[in-house]
């Protein structure tokens, strides 16, 4: 697969098929990630990859743990304040919500219906693999972005074997239940999970577009009088 098709094939996928992906398969796509850039080539990552009866272990952990606890107490000072984000992330974020909201066909006003579409997420949308990434303690904040790398490299990778992916920050919530359950020491900080599997196409929760900012939103272009050099092959108008 090519680098272009591969990112513009990635999404968040939040239904997959019960196919089992090989743990040769996740190895590859590790190996592959691993070659991710980190800051004076520390690679922080640590990552715990879960299928059969671990994973559903976790799974039994983390939903009873949420019972036990009342939402947002498992508190983290890097996840920021989701009723304190200013604009424009707080109006993309209450959007992103909507979009799959709507996608589902889920009243925004349904608490009910909203809080079994987030206990997808305790399931890995059903994904018979879930990998859980996290890092030492010692490297926070400055290497998180390191492992934010090395989790692009993850999803892009697995698009190589036909597979999807979404991250989870999500499960930093039950962080408790991860530790326990995978055994991960208490120096290490769960940052994100992620199911990894064979994307159920047809499921609507699939089908969402998520809009992105044009490149004029966000980027500046300082300095650039003399044209550059013609890149080999590549479309400037786009590849679809
Ligand atoms: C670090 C990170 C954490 C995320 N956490 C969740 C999550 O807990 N649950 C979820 O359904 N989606 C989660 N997402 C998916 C985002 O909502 C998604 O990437 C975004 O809406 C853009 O859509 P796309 O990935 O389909 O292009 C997460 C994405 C990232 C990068």
């Amino acid at each position: 697969m090519e680098l272009i098709e591969a990112i513009e094939s990635r999404l968040s996928a939040r239904a997959f098929l019960p196919t089992p992906v090989p743990r040769a398969t996740v190895e590859r796509i590790l190996e592959l990630a691993r070659l991710a850039p980190s800051g004076s080539n520390m690679q922080p990552w640590q990552v715990d990859v879960v299928t059969g009866a671990v994973r559903a272990r976790l799974i039994e952990r983390a939903l009873a743990w949420a019972q036990e606890h009342p939402v947002g107490s498992n508190e983290n000072p890097l996840r920021g304040d989701p009723g304190g984000f200013r604009q424009p992330y707080k109006q993309r974020r209450f959007d992103c919500g909507m979009r799959l909201y709507a996608a589902l066909g889920i009243d925004r006003r349904d608490k009910v219906a909203r809080e079994q579409q987030l206990l997808r997420n305790f399931h890995f949308f059903d994904a018979p693999v879930g990998l859980m990434f996290s890092i030492h303690r010692s490297l926070l904040p400055g290497q998180l972005g390191d492992l934010g790398i090395f989790m692009g490299h993850v999803m892009l990778a697995a698009r190589e074997f036909g597979l999807h992916t979404c991250s989870q920050g999500f499960w930093q919530d039950v962080s408790p239940a991860v530790h326990e359950v995978l055994d991960i020491a208490p120096e290490y900080y769960v940052y994100n999970g992620m199911a990894l599997g064979l994307i159920d196409a047809e499921h609507p929760a699939n089908r969402l577009e998520m809009p992105r900012e044009p490149v004029a939103g966000f980027a500046r272009f300082l300095g650039f009088e003399e044209p550059g050099f013609e890149e080999p092959g590549f479309d400037a108008a786009g590849s679809g």
